[in-house]
């Protein structure tokens, strides 16, 4: 496993598990078991995954120590203000079982994430969370944010798979000394990605998959990834990616896979943030 080191000093884990779309709970109990067997020592979830008390159980259960694991959580629109994201950091701790977080994220930038983030800054100070950051914050909201907090963000969690580059986006964020994290590394599964022909053919030639492929070429961006499975030989298979490198032609040939925009969200769209805010993680 290689580590990244956050603004703040702490070390990450490159490469962690994802548990999106994983509410049933003892799947989500399970796959996080199963992580943990085969080596994953970061774990992400979130309030609005419906998971985190599974995400805790597995962990608790597992019986690997508690300091060895990096765990990540976000707090959701619901409970994007300053009031309400101090009771939000404090369920996600109570749902995980856990006294402290390594890193909590605002997960949309929508709502008072200003207030939301002095509640993330106190929790850092108090010790109850280690690094904060943000997800799903396009460069100039990183920009105006990182400049107008006390704190900086150590992290900011964005889509970003072969088919949705954004260089600009990831320079920026190294620039600025804030850690871009791939959700969706795998583009969720879309596009063919898994057989992809550029992909399978690279990934011949180190006797890896596709998916392999896809995630090596992440992590020589210097990005951190969350791939997400369910099945343990995926875990396996994506975990073990640190034994060969891509060289500069294979870089390049995956750069033309770019089609340049998100086809999962649309930050852009009032819709697509109105739907959004219509979840609710709590009465
Ligand atoms: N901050 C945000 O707004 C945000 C948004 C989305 C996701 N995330 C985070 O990022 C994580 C990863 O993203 P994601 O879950 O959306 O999608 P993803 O990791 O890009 O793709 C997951 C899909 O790929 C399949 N898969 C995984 N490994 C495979 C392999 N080796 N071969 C073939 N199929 C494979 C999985 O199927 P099986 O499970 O059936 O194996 C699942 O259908 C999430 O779990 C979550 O933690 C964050």
């Amino acid at each position: 496993m290689d580590y990244v080191t956050l603004n703040n000093g702490i070390k990450m884990p490159q490469l962690g598990l994802g548990v999106f779309q994983v509410e049933d709970q003892e799947i989500a109990k399970q796959t996080v078991l199963n992580g943990l067997k085969n080596g994953y020592r970061l774990i992400d979830t979130a309030a609005a995954y419906f998971n985190e008390k599974a995400v805790g159980a597995g962990i608790k259960e597992s019986g690997v120590k508690r300091e060895d694991i990096f765990l990540t959580s976000k707090l959701w629109i619901q409970d994007m203000s300053y009031e309400a994201a101090k009771k939000g950091i404090q369920t996600s701790l109570d749902n995980l079982q856990t006294d402290y977080l390594d890193l909590y994220l605002l997960h949309q930038p929508v709502g008072d994430v200003y207030g939301a983030w002095r509640a993330l800054e106190e929790a850092n100070k108090a010790g109850k969370i280690r690094a904060i950051g943000v997800s799903n914050f396009e460069p100039a909201r990183l920009a105006d944010f990182a400049q107008f907090n006390e704190i900086k963000p150590a992290v900011n969690q964005v889509e970003l798979h072969v088919f949705n580059q954004q260089p600009a986006a990831i320079d920026y964020m190294h620039k600025n000394d804030i850690q871009p994290e791939a959700w969706g590394p795998f583009d969720e599964g879309k596009r063919g990605i898994f057989t992809d022909p550029i992909l399978t053919k690279i990934g011949e030639k180190y006797n890896k998959s596709a998916a392999q492929v896809a995630l090596r070429w992440l992590l020589q961006r210097g990005v951190v990834v969350i791939p997400k499975s369910t099945h343990e030989q995926r875990l396996i298979q994506n975990i073990d990616v640190f034994d060969f490198e891509l060289n500069d032609a294979d870089m390049k040939q995956i750069s033309t896979l770019d089609i340049g925009h998100s086809e999962i969200v649309d930050h852009h769209d009032p819709e697509f943030i109105e739907n959004i805010m219509k979840l609710k993680v709590h009465e």
